[in-house]
């Protein structure tokens, strides 16, 4: 199986402890056998037991990876030389861990108690960041009781009855992902889409569906600037006016428009009051900002007693991530076993599978937190990181899954690492369906770890009948080589508490890969490029002159102009 080869120069660059742990993993990753997961279990009947760590219910069993007894002191001991006890302390009160931002990670404020005391220090070294989240937690339930009772009503006097949230990357995903997770059986208080493509076919297609009188517009964006989020709003915008008739001007903008947003002043200008601003501040990342006001459609369309529990459940999982013992620690024994796979074993992919149709965009939420965060390759200093850093994060819902990808997991020529995610009680009542979908959960896990030997397909084939030399040309087509990791995450049920339990495991893993990975795991400079060219592009597909491009830029931009005029 392909490893990451040591970084050459990497005892001159790292601390001697830091270089001296990842040698300790890079020869353990070496010793013959390594990957083999199917003898550590015949070794070891203990192992599941072992390998398996809980937070209450929840339930993280790391037993199918090739991680044995010396493989895991050996992450523990790299994740004490590079700093993460003290990272998770700086982390907690409030320091500027986003170095090139001089800001602060403090999302985990905006689930604590009022009393909590988390501090954004660097935020004049006088703001309470748990006081402040919890004011506006507390003026965004009062909002959301007025639109549920009918005291807050659109231009015509009709009841909001729809909630359309217009944002982007964390301003649509997070919210989304819970939304219609907490959503997709009971049906909610009220009806919610979302709209974050600026692609005018998404909201084109919405725009059919939707009652102007009876919509509530929330525009959440952190920044307020953001391209595809302004142009949507002003698309919604025209229609609410134009939808509104005589009800139409900017009355209606202000009775239907919510702005949920870190820049008041450029909500004002859109013309949105700030009784109907909800903001927070720059030490919430737009990705970790579902907890926040931009959260607010959570709460509108599963209740604000849904969107509670939600943040209930993370703030748990902080106080575990916070004080339980690295070997003991969820997040930090999922990062491990990250760290293993995409530095150990040189895997460079990782696939998530909740069995679970709730969770269907919960893998497209991953994808933001995980490569948005750790998808970088330089360090906190600056200097080119020497190990490879996030994998690509994919996936759907099993038993979707089975049906498109997972050949791929099963027989590919590289091991995909996979996340399994289950609960064990449905709300629903048809236990025989649950218990399909759990049956192939395990199965799945199971078949990646077993495989199938050529032995087993060959007695498998003559017992049906089938001649040497037919036996021959399909067996190997029929061979699994099995020992492909996996790790399962059991829960009671997905409710709101779990929900909120199963992101924060996922944030606070994605900080420790980071302080181990070295990198700044909350900024997100890799986006900007991109934006910056189409906005020239843009003006040029709008009539100015072509500028510089390269060859084939310059020639699609040409042949997209023609393919419009022909
Ligand atoms: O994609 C880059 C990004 O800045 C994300 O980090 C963010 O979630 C998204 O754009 C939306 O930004 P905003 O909330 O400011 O509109």
């Amino acid at each position: 199986m392909p490893r990451e080869s040591p970084p050459p120069s990497s005892s001159l660059t790292e601390a001697p402890s830091l270089a001296e742990a990842w040698a300790r993993l890079a020869a353990l990753a070496a010793r013959p056998g390594a990957g083999d997961i199917r003898a550590l279990f015949a070794a070891d009947p203990g192992r599941a037991a072992r390998c398996t760590a809980m937070l209450d219910d929840l339930t993280l069993d790391w037993s199918k990876t090739a991680i044995d007894a010396q493989a895991h002191a050996a992450l523990l001991a790299l994740a004490e030389a590079t700093g993460l006890g003290g990272f998770r302390d700086r982390l907690f009160a409030g320091a500027a861990v986003n170095v090139s931002e001089g800001r602060a990670a403090m999302h985990m404020a905006l689930r604590s108690p009022r009393d909590a005391g988390l501090h954004a220090v660097h935020d004049g070294g006088i703001d309470a960041a748990s006081r402040m989240a919890a004011a506006e937690r507390a003026r965004m339930a009062d909002f959301v009781a007025r639109v549920h009772d009918g005291r807050l009503r659109g231009a015509t006097g009709e009841r909001f009855t729809t909630v359309l949230n217009i944002g982007i990357g964390g301003s649509d995903l997070g919210p989304r992902m819970v939304t219609e997770a907490l959503t997709m059986v009971g049906g909610g208080v009220m009806a919610a889409h979302f709209l974050s493509n600026v692609d005018g076919h998404a909201f084109a297609g919405l725009a059919r569906q939707l009652d102007p009188a009876r919509t509530l517009v929330l525009v959440a964006s952190k920044t307020f600037t953001t391209q595809e989020t302004m142009t949507n709003a002003a698309a919604a915008r025209a229609w609410l006016v134009a939808g509104l008739g005589e009800a139409g001007g900017e009355a209606a903008v202000a009775a239907h428009f919510v702005a949920l947003s870190a820049n008041e002043a450029a909500a004002a200008a859109f013309g949105i009051g700030a009784e109907r601003v909800f903001g927070f501040r720059d030490w919430v990342g737009g990705r970790y900002s579902l907890w926040s006001a931009v959260g607010l459609s959570i709460a509108l369309a599963a209740g604000w007693a849904q969107f509670a529990a939600l943040l209930d459940g993370a703030w748990a999982m902080d106080q575990h991530f916070r004080t339980a013992a690295p070997a003991e620690n969820l997040p930090v024994l999922l990062a491990l076993v990250g760290i293993w796979h995409v530095n150990a074993m040189g895997y460079r992919a990782q696939c998530i599978l909740p069995y679970d149709a709730r969770l269907h965009r919960f893998a497209a939420h991953l994808q933001q937190v995980e490569m948005e965060s750790n998808g970088k390759s330089v360090l906190l200093d600056g200097r080119a990181a020497l190990h490879a850093t996030c994998p690509v994060v994919f996936g759907e819902p099993g038993t979707d899954a089975q049906h498109s990808f997972m050949q791929l997991v099963h027989q590919g020529t590289t091991p995909v690492p996979v996340d399994f995610l289950l609960a064990a009680r449905p709300d629903h009542d048809r236990d025989d369906a649950h218990r399909i979908l759990a049956a192939n959960a395990f199965a799945q896990a199971e078949a990646l770890l077993a495989g199938k030997s050529r032995t087993a397909v060959e007695a498998e084939m003559r017992a049906a009948g089938a001649d040497a030399e037919t036996i021959a040309a399909i067996a190997p087509h029929r061979v699994f080589s099995g020992n492909r990791p996996s790790t399962t995450i059991l829960f009671r049920r997905l409710d709101a508490h779990t929900l909120g339990r199963l992101v924060a495991l996922y944030e606070h893993k994605v900080a420790v890969q980071g302080c181990i990975w070295g990198v700044n795991s909350f900024d997100q400079w890799g986006v900007e490029l991109g934006k910056v060219l189409a906005g020239g592009i843009g003006r040029e597909l709008a009539g100015e002159a072509v500028g510089a491009h390269d060859f084939s830029t310059a020639a699609l931009i040409a042949r997209f102009r023609a393919l419009r005029e022909g």
